[in-house]
């Protein structure tokens, strides 16, 4: 249950001065009755409130899937640089966070939500979550390397990483891989190359858990989770 002003001004009809307007000049039903009173209460998934007789769904979350351009940092505010945030610009709340971190330099798929159950659950080194990068190596990756990975690598931390899966779509000079970690540590894909005397010289996330990188979704833009992302992420949330 919460009062009606603030279920307004969060689903994004105006700041709660101006909904306290709407509501005192007639314009607000609940369940087709007019609500004068901006402290009455509204059971968010019971009532039915109307705008005009318009019918506004309450909704507590918001999900998105964005592809993250290499510039701007992970977080909700930076002195220096632009955040993942300057790019969300039609969210409903104000407390949207990106759901862990992609370095500057590094693109691809982030989910921006307000969502802190699902983002702990998401982030919790014991889920195990997969996340899939793309990237380009300076240098010859080899199948010695895709051993080493499945073995786990001393990247200088107390303990070696988990076992990722290495896949390589082309070898050379410079080589493609695709990589599969299921821990976040700072730097982790750079890292790892790293101790093997590689360097990573573009990285991009493709996939977290059941979310991929969809091919049309250009980098900087971003859309809303579809249903069926969101279905998977509640049972992530549930703890299935
Ligand atoms: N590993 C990295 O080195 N950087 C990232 O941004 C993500 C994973």
């Amino acid at each position: 249950m919460i009062r009606l002003d603030k279920f307004l001004s969060e689903m994004g009809l105006g700041t709660r001065s101006e909904v306290k307007k709407l509501i005192k000049t007639g314009q607000i039903a609940i369940n087709g009755t007019v609500a004068v009173k901006p402290e009455t209460k509204v059971d968010t998934d019971a009532d039915e409130v109307s705008v005009n007789g318009r019918i506004v769904k309450y909704q507590r979350y918001e999900y998105y899937l964005f592809n993250k351009p290499s510039g701007c940092v992970s977080a909700t505010s930076d002195n220096v640089h632009d955040t993942v945030m300057d790019y969300i610009t039609d969210a409903v709340h104000d407390d949207l966070f990106p759901v862990g971190r992609l370095d500057i330099d590094t693109e691809g798929l982030l989910l921006i939500t307000n969502d802190g159950v699902l983002s702990h659950e998401l982030l919790s080194p014991s889920k195990h979550v997969a996340k899939t990068y793309y990237a380009r190596i300076d240098g010859e990756v080899t199948w010695d390397d895709i051993i080493r990975f499945k073995e786990g690598i001393d990247i200088g931390d107390e303990r070696p990483t988990k076992p990722a899966e290495l896949v390589i779509k082309k070898s050379g000079s410079v080589s493609e891989i695709e990589l599969t970690i299921t821990e976040g540590k700072f730097h982790q894909v750079k890292r790892m190359f790293e101790a093997l005397g590689k360097r990573v010289i573009y990285l991009k996330r493709i996939s977290m858990g059941p979310l991929k990188l969809p091919d049309d979704l250009k980098t900087g833009t971003y859309r809303a989770l579809t249903q069926a992302e969101t279905d998977m992420l509640m049972q992530i949330k549930s703890g299935k």
